[in-house]
């Protein structure tokens, strides 16, 4: 089967989930009581919530789960009237062949506060028949109302070697070569999102290569850390032409952004503070001049000027 990986893998049992494993345990003793409250999930992109969601929904409806499921996307209109008219009609509706009905929102946080509010009605008048699962990337954007009424789940970014595992795992099943440190850069640009993993890995496997470290910086415009490194080596030393050297190559040649660079340089210097390799009255003085440079990178200005323009602020 060819088609995205994402969906190719995402795991359809809640045991099969990676990582969460205390939510998952929670969760696996609603299906047991064939009970649940309602519940929301947040937390940030890729870590598997709306695959939760699914997972829950098929072992506790059952054979039945189509006929007693509904889902409503972000893609469809938020509006009032859909809110209402959609969930009304479904929850008219006895359940068949299973205890309960379930309405399942994807990324709530993306309602507007009066639909929000007619949910919150909704929720109430439905106890009886209907379950909701909510979705959200951000539990603060959601109206108190409506959390006191769920029972929350806090989704983690997925750890590295639960990443790496995973990643394994697949390039085994698609017959793929790999070794550990294109894995580990994989896990690097992931920062705890899965999908972003997977989605890399099958870039970076897509014209036949094995899985390293060069053909994982094919697919991702990101600088590599050991350039970022140098760069503030480099300027830090006073060696100007040679860090604006490393700074125009990687731009160029790896069609690293602006405001990646500046992100990326932010995160070097950081490590160098938590590592005592900086001293920190300098960083300070520093670290003003990183975001002026990245609110004026995302304003518009020239990436290059303003970069160069930093890094004459490490000399
Ligand atoms: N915990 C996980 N275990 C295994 N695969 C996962 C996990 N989380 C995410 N994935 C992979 O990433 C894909 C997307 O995950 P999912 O749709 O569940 O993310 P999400 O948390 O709902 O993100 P968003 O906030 O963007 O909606 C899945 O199809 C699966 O391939
Ligand atoms: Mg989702």
């Amino acid at each position: 089967m060819s088609g995205p990986w994402v969906e190719k893998y995402r795991p359809q049992k809640l045991e099969d989930i990676v990582g969460q494993k205390q939510i998952i345990t929670r969760l696996q003793k609603y299906v047991g009581e064939e009970s649940m409250p309602n519940l929301m999930f947040t937390g940030p992109a890729g870590v598997g919530k709306t695959t939760t969601a699914l997972a829950l929904v098929k072992s506790i409806l059952g054979e039945y789960w189509r006929q007693n499921f509904l889902e409503l996307n972000a893609s469809d209109a938020r509006g009032i009237e859909t809110v209402r008219n959609n969930i009304k009609n479904f929850c008219r509706l006895k359940p068949v062949g299973a205890p309960f009905r379930i309405i399942f929102l994807d990324e709530v946080d993306n309602m507007t506060k009066d639909a929000q509010h007619a949910l919150r009605r909704e929720m109430e008048m439905y106890t009886k028949t209907a379950s909701f699962i909510l979705s959200c990337n951000y539990s603060s954007k959601i109206i108190d109302p409506i959390q006191s009424r769920c029972a929350i789940f806090r989704f983690a970014p997925i750890k590295g070697e639960d990443i790496v595992a995973r990643l394994k795992y697949i390039c085994e099943n698609e017959k793929f070569e790999y070794d550990e440190k294109g894995l580990e850069t994989i896990v690097y640009f992931a920062e705890g999102d899965m999908r972003k993993a997977v989605n890399v890995l099958q870039a970076a496997t897509s014209e036949g290569e094995i899985v390293n470290e060069e053909s994982v910086y094919e697919v991702v415009s990101k600088a590599k850390p050991q350039d970022i490194s140098n760069l503030i080596t480099k300027a830090l030393t006073g060696d100007f032409m040679g860090a604006r050297t490393i700074l125009r190559e990687t731009m160029v040649l790896q069609g690293t952004s602006g405001e990646d660079m500046v992100t990326q340089i932010y995160q070097e210097v950081s490590k160098r503070i938590v590592d005592g390799k900086m001293d920190p009255e300098f960083y300070i003085d520093l670290i003003e001049s990183i975001a002026n440079c990245d609110f004026r990178i995302r304003e518009g200005a020239n990436p290059r000027i303003q970069l160069e323009a930093l890094l004459t602020k490490f000399l």
